[in-house]
């Protein structure tokens, strides 16, 4: 008797993974009831300092470092009407869309694509992190309220 089990090739175990990998991977930033329209916060997902604001009702996140000198963006005053937040150290404004300098266009800061799920904002910081963390270690990884504001 033989038996002729179908074999799953290495090459599509790798290209599985790799699609896998490339999903984004959203992470629960906080409940979107706890952060106020034109207000943001800090957040630490998985190791890095993200900046979550909430725009009339929809969220954006951002780097909360500052490319000028890591002033923490997450305490910036938020425009609702421009859709911009200004930096609370020396004043250079970014688009929360995109982050997009508006104040120094050569200077933008990463921005992150953002859900709301059941309640939560969820943030995909994948793209950040995929190099030193595999997908399965984002999953278990913590999430810390760094400030509110
Ligand atoms: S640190 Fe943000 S404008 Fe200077």
């Amino acid at each position: 008797m033989s038996y002729n089990a179908p074999m799953t090739q290495p090459e599509e175990l790798v290209a599985g993974d790799r699609a896998e990998l490339q999903k984004p991977l959203y992470i629960p930033a906080l409940d979107a009831a706890a952060l106020p329209p034109g207000k943001g916060e800090t957040v630490l997902l998985a190791g890095r300092r993200v900046a979550v604001f909430n725009v009339a009702g929809q969220f954006y996140a951002l780097d909360d470092d500052c490319p000028h000198r890591g002033g923490p963006l997450g305490s910036g005053w938020v425009d609702a009407d421009a859709c911009h937040v200004t930096c609370p150290l020396h004043g250079w404004a970014f688009d929360l869309k995109t982050g997009a300098g508006v104040t120094v266009p050569a200077r933008p800061v990463r921005s992150y694509p953002v859900r709301v799920v059941e309640g939560k904002v969820e943030v995909s910081v994948q793209l950040a992190v995929s190099s030193i963390q595999s997908s399965a270690g984002l999953r278990r990884s913590g999430i810390e309220v760094v400030s509110r504001h």
